[in-house]
């Protein structure tokens, strides 16, 4: 719970020398917020922030970034011991009930989402409504958003049991569904879920086991993808989880909330830069053209940005790239793979590190900038990154949700705006209009 601090910030008019007082609110670590709720009331003023880079939406106790240090905590963990020592379904928990489970209680979670892994068997024909070549994200986006007409017993929102079943249900089901949208495009049966793996070997065998042999499942990709799913867990107000609390503020059912937070995930600038970042290093091609990318990224004519670069909260390095990057070498070891993209990865991380348009701007790679590369060599092609990206981002988008139902001071999300459309004119019939 956020407290007043004493002090206050004042606002004055310079026209009529009006004084406004605002209070301060301190979180547990971090800036405090001037608290703007008043101000209209008071002033007749709105505050304006497009792209909400210095507005709070929401009072949090899920995650925490320091983003001049390069800090990332769920629930206090750093990140990088999360990703080291913990799993995907403990860090679920941690987001969920904000404590790390203990022994018991971890069993029953682990079992209670494993039994909620089977999807619904009339989801199988709605597959089949869309083209074999649609890009997963849209199938996600449609078949997630199609959930609430499956389980309509746990779309009630003020009933606290129907939102931990709904919770629960799509943790469990998110990987199926993913799988199901991965065997769809390439033409292969789906794989029902096997309750004898734990979360990321069934998300494995799922996507890669086929009838006709049998199917081991690798631990080392069974560690790196549980890892993977640690790192994109949730990253407190970023678009795609405001895009979920935004919905869910309207009192939208919590299935239907997900489809709207994985349609924002999709995009480039956000859950999209894995894909982008592959692409790009496909089409740079070698380490001698990486200088003409990186001068173009630099030119502000160009609408061209180095993709797997930059974060709005990180000023330095993007804690869970240093994990990427470690897992990247593993994998590739484990594989025998030599992907000379990774080289290029590298030349061009050091390349850009080295530039003062780049220094002075704080760029540094981000989470996406090395996952790509794993992904591929874990067999995936580039356009289901994202979608592993929504798997993981499920546990987070999920945990915020249920935060702000139970939040009593929750109310519908409804941003002002600055108007400069025409003023009011009376109507001209169609005769007269010149
Ligand atoms: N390449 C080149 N220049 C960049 C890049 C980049 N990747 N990112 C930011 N810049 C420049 C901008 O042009 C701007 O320069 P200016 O001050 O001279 O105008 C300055 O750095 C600040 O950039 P903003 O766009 O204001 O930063 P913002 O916080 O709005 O954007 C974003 C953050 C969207 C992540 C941006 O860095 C970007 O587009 N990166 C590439 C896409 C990407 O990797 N996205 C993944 C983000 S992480 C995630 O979602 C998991």
């Amino acid at each position: 719970m956020s407290k007043t601090n004493s002090a206050t910030f004042s606002l004055i008019n310079d026209a009529t020398g009006e004084k406004f007082a605002m209070p301060v609110l301190d979180g547990s670590v971090g800036p405090s917020v001037i608290d703007v709720r008043r101000l209209y009331t008071q002033t007749g003023h709105f505050t304006y922030d497009p792209g909400y880079t210095s507005t709070g939406s929401c009072e949090s106790a899920l995650t925490y970034i320091d983003g001049d240090a390069g800090v990332l905590l769920h629930r206090g963990y750093r990140i990088e011991d999360l990703a080291e020592q913990s799993s995907f379904l403990e860090v679920a928990y941690l987001l969920l009930y904000g404590d790390l489970p203990n022994g018991g209680e971890r069993d029953k979670f682990v079992h209670d989402i494993t039994y909620h892994t089977m999807l619904h068997e009339q989801l199988i024909n709605f597959y089949r409504g869309f083209r074999r070549d649609a890009h997963p994200m849209a199938i996600m986006c449609g078949v997630v958003g199609a959930l609430s007409s499956f389980y309509h017993d746990s779309t009630d929102i003020n009933d606290p049991h129907a939102r931990m079943v709904a919770s629960y249900r799509l943790i469990a089901k998110m990987p199926t569904i993913a799988a199901m949208a991965y065997k769809y495009s390439i033409g292969q049966p789906f794989n029902y879920p096997q309750n004898d793996l734990s979360f990321s070997e069934n998300f494995l065998y799922m996507l890669f086991a086929v009838p006709a042999e049998q199917y081991e499942v690798n631990p080392v990709l069974a560690k790196a993808m549980d890892r993977l799913l640690i790192l994109h867990a949730d990253h407190e107000q970023n678009a795609s989880t405001s895009t979920v609390r935004l919905a869910g503020s309207s009192g939208a059912n919590p299935f239907a909330c997900m489809a709207a937070g994985i349609a924002s995930l999709w995009g480039p600038a956000h859950g999209g830069a894995n894909e982008a970042v592959l692409n790009m290093l496909n089409e740079v091609g070698h380490k001698d053209n990486i200088g003409s990318y990186v001068k173009k990224a630099k030119d502000k004519d160009d609408p061209f940005r180095l993709m797997g670069f930059g974060h709005r909260v990180y000023k330095n390095y993007d804690p869970r790239a240093k994990v990427m990057m470690q897992s990247c070498h593993e994998v590739l070891e484990d594989l025998g793979v030599d992907d000379p993209l990774l080289e290029l990865a590298m030349e061009f991380e050091k390349i850009a590190r080295e530039d003062e348009y780049f220094i002075e701007r704080n760029l540094y790679p981000n989470v996406d900038f090395y996952s790509g590369i794993i992904l591929k060599a874990m067999g995936f092609p580039s356009d289901m990154f994202t979608v592993l990206f929504a798997v993981a981002r499920t546990v987070g988008w999920i945990a915020q949700w249920k935060e702000m139902i139970e939040d009593p001071t929750q109310k519908i999300g409804r941003p002002r705006q600055l108007y400069t459309g025409p003023t009011e004119r009376p109507y001209v019939p169609i005769n007269n209009r010149k």
